[in-house]
């Protein structure tokens, strides 16, 4: 069968045949569970990545304004010039390595990044290794080019999630052509220490391998300001592309932006790639993150200091579950428990949702090894996060 004959087995039917790889795409796990609560105004939904908060003022103030000064054109592929000198300058302050805006570009929203990224990478045949469990969307990025993702799990062992970084490298071959790193981790927390981001980037460089870092939660940290980022060992010309986002910072989900750092050539290739997307992100909203990220830190702060505490509440109410069991997460705005006795997440989510009416997402949205797991996010009012607690108990004790 070729890639566009009619496939009776490529999901729905359609009018006329689709490809198998856009046919197959599964729908989202965590979409499967919101439905079921779906127009029930009593659910409290955790189940998505993201917060309470609606975008700040400042930055809406200052999209209103681009927008009202005429801001409304095609505008430059790779980002407007300010936003990405201001990023250069953001990356050189927060990380203090030398960065020129020639390696940043301006994509829209960081899933946007990731899937141009493996339009980049990615060919029938070629694979993509990804440390899991992982948010499935760059699973979906490398099975829709005909690539093979192969997914290595973290290991819990009932106190830290952890990386076997030979297991990583042995499943590397001569198709591998990216190996994709979410740190801090969605769903576990896990952030991947430093010197074992540098030892992999050596091997990335020696093998000719891109790596892909997904550091999109790198300021949602408790225990210090900024995660440990592949971009302090890495010069202008290493074979890396960090991918980052305006949506978990500073509460702009809905304004579809996102940034890469990578090789001023690689940016060049973004920028093709682009123009045949979205030809580029509205300028006028450009302008709200540049406001973002020049006056952003109080309000980052301020978001650090929601999700600590709603951290603590969610840990203090689990700890009443002898059936549950966590990694105290350091980073990242979820928790990622496991619960004895659960062998299908997404059932149980479901039920969550009918009879408790909190909405969580299940753990085998994230791939095998988050099996017997659900994800909340406490990125969330406490008082609604104790709501939560209190309604889940019958389910989980
Ligand atoms: C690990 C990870 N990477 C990337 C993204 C993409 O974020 P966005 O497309 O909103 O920039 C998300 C969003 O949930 C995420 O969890």
């Amino acid at each position: 069968m070729n890639a566009t004959s009619p496939s009776p087995a490529a999901g729905p039917s359609y009018a006329a045949p689709v490809r198998p790889a856009a046919g197959f795409l599964p729908a989202s796990k965590i979409g499967l569970v919101a439905m079921v609560g779906r127009g029930d105004p009593d659910v409290i939904p955790l189940w998505f990545g993201e917060g309470d908060l609606t975008t700040p003022a400042f930055i809406n103030e200052a999209a209103n304004r681009a927008l009202a000064a005429g801001e409304t054109f095609y505008t430059w592929q790779r980002g407007i010039p300010p936003l990405r000198e201001a990023i250069a300058e953001y990356t050189r302050r927060v990380y203090g390595i030398a960065c020129g805006p020639e390696r940043i570009t301006v994509t829209g929203s960081g899933m946007q990044a990731i899937l141009l990224t493996c339009q980049a990478l990615i060919g029938r045949g070629d694979n993509a290794v990804i440390v899991g469990p992982i948010w499935p969307n760059i699973v979906h990025c490398v099975e829709l080019q005909e690539g093979e993702p192969r997914q290595i799990d973290l290991a819990f062992d009932g106190a830290n999630w952890s990386l076997d970084l030979d297991r990583l490298f042995a499943a590397v071959d001569e198709r591998t052509r990216l190996i994709f790193v979410n740190s801090p981790n969605n769903p576990t927390g896990w952030t991947m220490p430093s010197e074992m981001q540098k030892a992999l980037l050596d091997f990335c460089r020696e093998r000719r391998i891109w790596l892909v870092a997904d550091e999109v939660y790198a300021r949602l940290v408790y225990d210090r300001p900024v995660a440990p980022s592949f971009l302090e060992h890495a010069g202008p010309d290493d074979p890396l592309i960090v991918v980052q986002s305006f949506s978990k910072p500073w509460a702009m989900t809905g304004w579809r932006l996102g940034w890469v750092t990578s090789p001023d050539s690689f940016g060049d290739l973004l920028a093709k790639l682009t123009q045949i997307n979205t030809s580029g992100s509205p300028a006028f909203l450009q302008h709200g993150a540049l406001a973002a990220i020049r006056e952003g830190e109080p309000f980052l702060a301020e978001m650090v200091e929601r999700c600590r505490v709603g951290r603590e509440v969610v840990l203090q109410g689990l700890a009443r579950f002898p059936r549950v069991r966590i990694a105290r997460p350091e980073a990242a705005f979820y928790a990622f428990f496991g619960v004895d006795g659960m062998d299908d997440s997404l059932e149980f989510a479901k039920r969550l949702v009918r009879e408790a009416k909190v909405g969580l997402a299940p753990g085998t949205a994230f791939g095998d090894g988050g099996e017997g797991y659900l994800r909340l996010c406490f990125a969330s009012a406490p008082e609604r996060l104790q709501r939560a607690m209190d309604r889940m108990a019958p389910l989980l004790s």
